[in-house]
């Protein structure tokens, strides 16, 4: 935007947001999660002048260069020829891929130590919460009872996580260095420090002893229902569950079978096949499962803005993004 300043000259007021307009284009951002107005002030910093628009005040859809957007829905992308590339505000991007409506452009997701140390302590507690037998203390207070659990060291609690990606990796490594006994399931080749780790073919070699398992894995059309009937009876009878990832990773009915059976002794589940979990759905009745609303881990602006400003400046000059994801497979 210019103005008419009062000298005889005309002069821009604010070069630098045309000099960014011409530079990098416009960036729109679509979520109904994340604040935008956080996230125009953090990008902003990192590119003065940026013209930042947030959905539904597109103006001209021709100027849109990038996206920066979460859970956009069915033909959100359609108006925007123009589009150079599209950054999902999380990790996974299961919902940008095998659409219609999106151009061959580059995606990428986020990656940023805020949203690695959220997953973290939100894996480190729901291990620690079974580790630590705190469901049967909650129990216990119920019933008024003072009931004594001789506590295990950490060392001896074997802790499975399936998925050694950007976050499964960052979770086995923080569970290892708050002292468990921690193995690692990927289908490539993975080395972390602390970590045993089993590759494809050794699935049932890692699950055999696992007593807490923890999901990790992307949503992908390779690992939909991965975690079936078969991954639940190769556990330990007791054995515990954390899903941190993605609902269609786990057939839920078998998950809700080995928890009536008893087979599974617990889950923490944070996301679903449909989400919001549905009214009816058996989990909200189950006393050893706990729900939390697909909240694991979020992007958080401050840390990620680096990451995007950069994206822009890089695909703006032609170049490739940050954390660009394969949409080939699908992470
Ligand atoms: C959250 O689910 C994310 O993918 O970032």
């Amino acid at each position: 935007m210019s103005t008419q300043s009062a000298s005889s000259a005309p002069q821009l007021t604010s070069p630098t947001e045309d000099d960014a307009a011409r530079q990098y284009g416009a960036v729109l951002f679509f979520s109904d999660f994340d604040d935008p107005v956080t996230w125009g002030d953090a990008l902003k910093e990192n590119i003065p002048g940026l013209d930042f628009r947030v959905y539904p005040d597109v103006g001209n859809p021709d100027d849109i260069r990038h996206v920066l957007a979460w859970k956009p829905a069915p033909g959100f992308f359609e108006p925007f020829k123009n589009i150079a590339q599209v950054i999902n505000l999380g990790a996974g991007i299961d919902l940008l891929v095998g659409r219609n409506d999106l151009p061959d452009v580059p995606i990428s997701r986020l990656s940023d130590p805020g949203m690695i140390a959220l997953m973290r302590s939100y894996v480190l507690f729901s291990v620690i919460r079974y580790a630590r037998n705190i469901p049967e203390f909650e129990q216990a207070k119920r019933r008024r009872e003072w009931q004594y659990i001789h506590p295990r060291p950490l060392h001896r609690i074997k802790v499975g996580v399936l998925g050694l990606g950007h976050l499964g990796g960052a979770v086995a490594s923080g569970l290892a260095a708050a002292g468990f006994d921690v193995r690692g399931w990927d289908h490539a080749d993975k080395t972390i420090d602390g970590v045993k780790t089993f590759g494809a073919s050794k699935r049932d070699a890692f699950l055999s002893d696992v007593e807490i398992l923890v999901n990790m894995m992307p949503h992908t059309k390779h690992t939909e229902k991965l975690i079936d009937k078969t991954v639940f009876d190769a556990l330990p009878r007791g054995a515990k569950f954390v899903n941190a990832s993605r609902g269609p990773v786990v057939d839920e009915p078998a998950l809700v079978e080995a928890l009536r059976s008893g087979h599974l002794g617990g889950a923490t589940l944070d996301v679903f096949w449909v989400e919001p979990l549905p009214q009816d759905h058996p989990f909200w009745g189950m006393e050893n499962v706990l729900i939390t609303p697909h909240l694991a881990s979020i992007t958080v602006p401050e840390a990620a803005a680096r990451d995007v400003a950069e994206s822009i400046r890089r695909v703006s000059a032609g170049g490739e993004p940050l954390h660009r994801a394969d949409t080939r497979r699908g992470y």
